[in-house]
């Protein structure tokens, strides 16, 4: 009977330890502990964005680069890009390894895309517009071992904040972190005064919506508009240089400006439509097309809240829900347009 106890013990120690050493290894792995800060000027991060407007070129030096927003449907857009693209040269992708190959035809060692599933995270765990734009040239003149001119054409998708949030909570309450991301700015990571932990222990599990909420530092409160802002122009991560109110208009302002300034965006809502203005945007074909995802379907999805709640979470998102205003309509403008033009392409009979 002992025996039965110790076999059933030590499974579940070895089963919590594998699963922490996965979860670690995931992350840890494609961190870059050296990520060279080269001091971009503003004017040097404006050369990097304007690309919108100018045709995606695969073969001449040209390079996507995702922004991934975590619950924003990011994953399976990134795993579109790399399995599904109607390419000459697809990726080369192995059964059981995350990344992919994405190179350029014509070359061996020169990726055309920059995201999770090609590089894994090596410019940090879900990187945000200012790590990205601060780490993505150095960390391709690395990878290629040569410095050069590129294009960047960076792009993200967006969600309802209301149901991202959701969702996001539902995660964590599920025991995910994403406590290796770094969140440089400025050429450092913020300092655990300025970015303290909301939960005491290894991860916050069985957190509630109402301590989610509660906790200033929560790094889901309007993370999408933090990760679309250029932090370095409100003080990072030290909440003390500018007034709340100040802090939080000052990051809506730049997070619509850069959202303007990509490449492209998608919405999770959208997907038809995301499809078609990627296409249209990049010159590129999808195989298979994108499937509307089932909004009613998941845990984040069916939890019903009170009218307390609902507030709640307004609140503590409130410059989230203003740039996916601003985000939707943009983007529906763009497809109508889109539209417009197919029109006026289409001969008369
Ligand atoms: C793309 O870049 C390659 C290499 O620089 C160049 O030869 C080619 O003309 C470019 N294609 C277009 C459509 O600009
Ligand atoms: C934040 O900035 C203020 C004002 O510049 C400074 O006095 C303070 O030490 C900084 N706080 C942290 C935690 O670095």
């Amino acid at each position: 009977m002992a025996n039965y106890y110790v076999i059933g013990l030590s499974t579940v120690i070895i089963l919590t330890i594998l699963c922490m050493l996965y979860d670690s290894f995931d992350m840890d792995m494609y961190r870059c502990a050296d990520i060279k800060q080269p001091s971009a000027t503003s004017t040097g991060i404006t050369r990097l964005l304007t690309s919108r407007g100018s045709t995606f070129n695969m073969t001449g030096n040209d390079v996507l680069v995702c922004l991934h927003i975590q619950k924003t449907g990011g994953s399976s857009f990134g795993r579109h890009l790399v399995h599904d693209l109607d390419l000459k040269k697809p990726c080369q992708c192995k059964k059981g390894v995350k990344t992919c190959q994405c190179l350029r035809p014509g070359s061996d060692r020169e990726p055309w895309l920059f995201s999770e599933f090609s590089m894994g995270w090596s410019c940090g765990l879900h990187a945000d517009w200012t790590e990205l734009t601060h780490c993505v040239p150095s960390m391709l003149d690395k990878y290629e071992g040569e410095k050069k001119k590129r294009r960047y054409f960076y792009l993200t998708i967006l969600r309802d904040p209301l149901s991202r949030y959701l969702s996001e909570w539902r995660h964590v309450q599920r025991g995910a972190t994403w406590k290796t991301s770094m969140h440089m700015c400025d050429g450092r990571v913020p300092s655990s005064e300025e970015l303290p932990s909301c939960y005491l222990g290894i991860d916050w599990t069985g957190v509630t919506l109402k301590e989610f909420l509660g906790c200033r530092y929560n790094l889901a409160n309007n993370r999408q508009t933090r990760m679309l802002a250029d932090l370095t122009a409100v003080g990072c991560y030290n909440l003390s240089q500018l007034s709340d109110a100040e802090r939080r208009a000052g990051m809506l302002e730049s997070a619509k400006r850069n959202l303007k300034r990509l490449a492209f965006f998608g919405i999770l809502e959208y997907q038809k439509e995301t499809q078609q203005l990627f296409e249209a945007t990049f010159g590129l074909k999808f195989q298979k097309d994108f499937v509307q995802f089932d909004a009613t379907k998941g845990t984040a999805a069916q939890t019903i809240l009170t009218e307390e709640q609902k507030a709640g979470v307004h609140k503590a998102n409130a410059e989230d829900f203003l740039l996916y205003d601003y985000a939707k309509k943009l983007f529906l403008d763009r497809v109508a347009a889109l539209n417009q033009n197919r029109k006026r392409r289409t001969p008369l009979t």
